[in-house]
């Protein structure tokens, strides 16, 4: 399948089904605390889904059970919500959604500190991976290449003395959850397909405090740093036109 590129009203389509992916993250950021379990979490987002018109994304893609993936400390991505899974203080999660709406797909994630004290290391960790994120998101212009956005988010976190993963990386999103291209979060400048407008790429740096070795648990998803370092999560849908990078998960 080739680079499919997006009309401006795909566009618009796009940032609707963007617009409640970010409003769904907000509302569970909000109930992010010590004794939540991050079911109670799933559970809080699948109604607001529903209130909100959308259907989720994830649940059911590849047998995927949930709406959402809560990766707490150690855990990059894919982890699946649990009863048995209670936030304590001190803890990362990162919380990721996808929805549809009308056909268009929107796909975003943040990581959040649990209670008032989590570690400095931490809190740099993910605001170093926010900003690689926005980093990336500068370069998806028309003209540059995906080598431009991978290069950006690498550069910037391992200045910070993080790591980037390698084994999960960024796609293009439209009326599928996962198109082509692939975004990895690292790469060298010039390399890679050149971005053109109308196309739609979902940038979502995983970064990891130590080495960037990532293997997958028993249950197939869960994906972990190998060494037990922990990991942050941030992504944005982002659509390259004429006049720049326009996220539409705002
Ligand atoms: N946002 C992630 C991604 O873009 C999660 C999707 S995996 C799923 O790949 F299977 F849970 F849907
Ligand atoms: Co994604």
């Amino acid at each position: 399948m080739a680079i499919v590129c997006k009309s401006a009203a795909e566009i618009e389509r796009m940032r609707q089904s963007g617009r409640i992916v970010r409003q769904v993250l907000d509302h569970v950021r909000s109930l992010v605390k010590p004794g939540v379990t991050t079911m109670d979490l799933e559970r809080a987002a699948e109604r607001k889904i529903s209130e909100l018109g959308a259907k989720p994304a994830f649940k059911g893609y590849y047998d995927y059970p949930c709406v959402l993936c809560t990766s707490v400390n150690d855990e990059i991505v894919h982890g699946i919500p649990s009863e048995k899974r209670t936030l304590k203080a001190g803890d990362i999660v990162s919380i990721d959604c996808g929805v549809v709406l009308d056909g268009y797909y929107g796909d975003a994630a943040i990581t959040v500190p649990v209670g008032e004290k989590v570690d400095p290391e931490l809190q740099k960790l993910l605001k170093v991976t926010e900003e690689s994120l926005y980093r990336g998101i500068d370069q998806a212009r028309v003209g540059n290449s995906i080598g431009d956005v991978g290069a950006a988010v690498q550069e910037h976190v391992e200045a910070a003395g993080f790591s980037v993963v390698r084994e999960f990386v960024g796609h293009g999103i439209g009326t599928r959850l996962h198109e082509e291209p692939q975004i990895p979060n690292f790469g060298s400048r010039g390399h890679g397909a050149k971005l053109r407008e109308g196309m739609v790429l979902a940038i979502e740096p995983m970064v990891n405090s130590g080495r960037p070795d990532a293997k997958v648990l028993g249950d197939k998803w869960t994906a972990v740093t190998v060494d037990g370092s922990f990991s942050a999560h941030f992504e944005h849908c982002v659509a390259v036109t004429k006049d720049g990078p326009v996220i539409l998960t705002q």
